[in-house]
């Protein structure tokens, strides 16, 4: 069985054989509306959710399957305390597949250690967003025909974007690829993901200076509900806003993305500019989802593949959005790259208490 919990789970062959079949599906809806007949999606949602419940689940009715589940945790047994492992081991016996949203940092990896049954993570805390990811690839590859050779700007809450830490996750095993960081001072990039960046990136301190270079302006929400401090929120929330100004500095060619919801960002005098690909993007999310379900379920009985190796360690996770911090875990320690030793439900830093 596979789980989708981070988009280095998919090899670079694996996410283009996934774009191939949301292209198919686009194509071809007819052949595929009945592919799913009798399976069940569970959408487990602990955070709130419009778009991409909403795409899971016309998705998987898409594709001829049912959906169960919940879209707000105090109408669960949670509320009753109960653990992401038992609530799973619970919802294997009534389900196919899972989607999961959660507040907490590593929930859905949680999950996929006592799930008999596929985990897709649906974006959990600050960390990771692989459909997303998926949906911003298939939308990148229609707009502009190709995934390499490209320059990407990313625009906002680079601290707590999920989104743009999974989208560079993906981005940077493509060739050619150049990330250019637009963002305040503090809300960049965690240190997990800049060490992964490819050493040719650039930081700008206005959107001004990264139009002209972009293939791609990736822009993003600041992150309010994971402020600790929601003065720091109304002072940084209006930092970068994209109109129809700074639109002409932009090439020709370049599309704008977003992963919605949008706040005040971009201006709506940008809605109309034909490079403004947003809401062309949410369609692609429920096309590439369908593709993932589909191939998920295809592939529930075939072993789960080896990832990273991960030991046991007397250490604690440094983030408190983690959810190692409420839920006991047997192994939770890798080392990276570089010789750190990290979470591996969260990645970030393991510290002696
Ligand atoms: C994003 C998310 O939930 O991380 N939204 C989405 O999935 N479409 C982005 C956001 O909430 O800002």
């Amino acid at each position: 069985m596979q789980h989708l919990l981070d988009p280095t789970d998919l090899s670079i062959q694996e996410i283009q054989q996934l774009l191939d079949l949301a292209l198919d599906i686009i194509n071809n809806r007819q052949a595929y509306s009945h592919v799913c007949d009798g399976k069940k999606l569970a959408t487990l949602f602990y955070e709130p959710s419009t778009r991409t419940r909403l795409s899971f689940t016309a998705a998987m009715m898409e594709l001829g399957g049912n959906v169960l589940g919940f879209s707000d945790a105090r109408t669960s047994s949670v509320s009753k305390g109960e653990t992401v492992a038992d609530t799973v081991r619970v919802v294997s016996s009534f389900a196919d597949i899972i989607a999961m949203r959660h507040f907490k940092e590593g929930a859905p990896h949680v999950a996929a250690q006592y799930s008999r049954i596929p985990i897709i993570n649906a974006g959990d805390g600050g960390h990771a967003h692989p459909t997303q990811t998926l949906t911003d690839l298939l939308s990148i590859m229609r707009e502009l025909g190709h995934l390499d050779n490209l320059t990407i700007g990313l625009c906002g809450d680079l601290k707590y974007g999920r989104t743009v830490h999974s989208l560079i996750k993906a981005m940077k095993r493509y060739e050619g690829t150049k990330f250019v960081l637009i963002s305040p001072e503090e809300l960049r990039l965690p240190d997990y993901i800049k060490n992964i960046l490819p050493s040719n990136y650039i930081e700008v301190n206005t959107l001004e200076e990264a139009m002209p270079m972009l293939d791609v302006l990736y822009m993003t929400r600041v992150q309010q509900e994971r402020f600790a401090n929601q003065d720091d929120y109304e002072r940084l929330k209006d930092s970068f806003i994209l109109d129809a100004k700074k639109m002409e500095l932009a090439p020709k060619h370049m599309i704008v993305l977003h992963p919605l919801p949008r706040v005040n960002e971009i201006n709506i005098d940008v809605d109309d500019d034909p490079r403004a690909a947003y809401f062309r993007q949410v369609e692609n999310g429920k096309f590439v989802r369908m593709a993932l379900i589909y191939t998920l379920l295809k592939k529930a009985n075939e072993p789960n593949k080896c990832q990273r190796v991960v030991s046991p360690t007397s250490h604690k996770c440094t983030n408190e959005r983690c959810i190692t911090r409420t839920e006991p875990v047997y192994k939770q320690s890798y080392i990276d790259s570089e010789g750190v030793e990290r979470c591996a439900y969260c990645d970030h830093c393991l510290r002696k208490d």
